[in-house]
């Protein structure tokens, strides 16, 4: 577990995921089209098969939690131990934990994360074009803007 003032990071549980799921509401903003919104329905099935598909060696789900409730999901995923790469994906919970400087937190600590645990050297992420919120906290914790493509934005963030 890694900590930053009232956040820390731990691996994601089969427990930890459904107690996330069960307070959780899509955001709008991760969709390039609007019209595939849909609110979010807890099931106890899919977050079993969802857990169930996190489970590979190439990626690290980790739930963020803030006292010692999850509160968001943040993944190190195609991690790449020859190159050194990785990309980073994260989705906090609600709109209850969002814009309280939790999402930067958890950003910063699992880039410290990928650097000096894991040896990466580079870190990528990508957000549609209309999540600017998202584009602020990545430019906000060190990434840089690449390029724009296929209804997306690409940054990088290199040691
Ligand atoms: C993106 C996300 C992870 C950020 O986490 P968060 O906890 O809400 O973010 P923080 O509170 O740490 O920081 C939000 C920052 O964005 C800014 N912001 C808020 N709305 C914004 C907008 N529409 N456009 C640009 N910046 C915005 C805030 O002012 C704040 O910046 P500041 O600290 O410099 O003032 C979170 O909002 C989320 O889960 N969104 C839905 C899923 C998602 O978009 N995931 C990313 C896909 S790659």
């Amino acid at each position: 577990m890694i900590f930053m003032k009232d956040i820390s990071l731990c691996i994601m549980t089969r427990e930890l995921c459904h107690e996330l799921y069960k307070g959780w509401e899509n955001d709008p903003a991760i969709y390039t089209d609007t019209d595939l919104f849909v609110p979010y329905r807890y099931n106890e099935k899919s977050v079993n098969r969802y857990f169930d598909s996190k489970q590979d060696s190439s990626r690290i789900l980790f739930a963020i939690m803030k006292n010692d409730k999850p509160i968001g999901e943040i993944q190190l995923k195609q991690i790449n131990y020859d190159s050194k790469e990785c990309t980073l994906s994260i989705h906090m919970q609600n709109d209850g934990v969002k814009g309280h400087g939790y999402g930067t937190r958890a950003e910063r600590l699992v880039l410290q994360y990928a650097f000096d645990v894991l040896g990466m050297k580079v870190v990528n992420a990508d957000t549609v074009i209309k999540n600017t919120r998202s584009q602020h906290v990545l430019e906000k914790v060190g990434f840089r803007y690449m390029r724009e493509e296929g209804g997306f934005k690409y940054y990088r963030y290199v040691r």
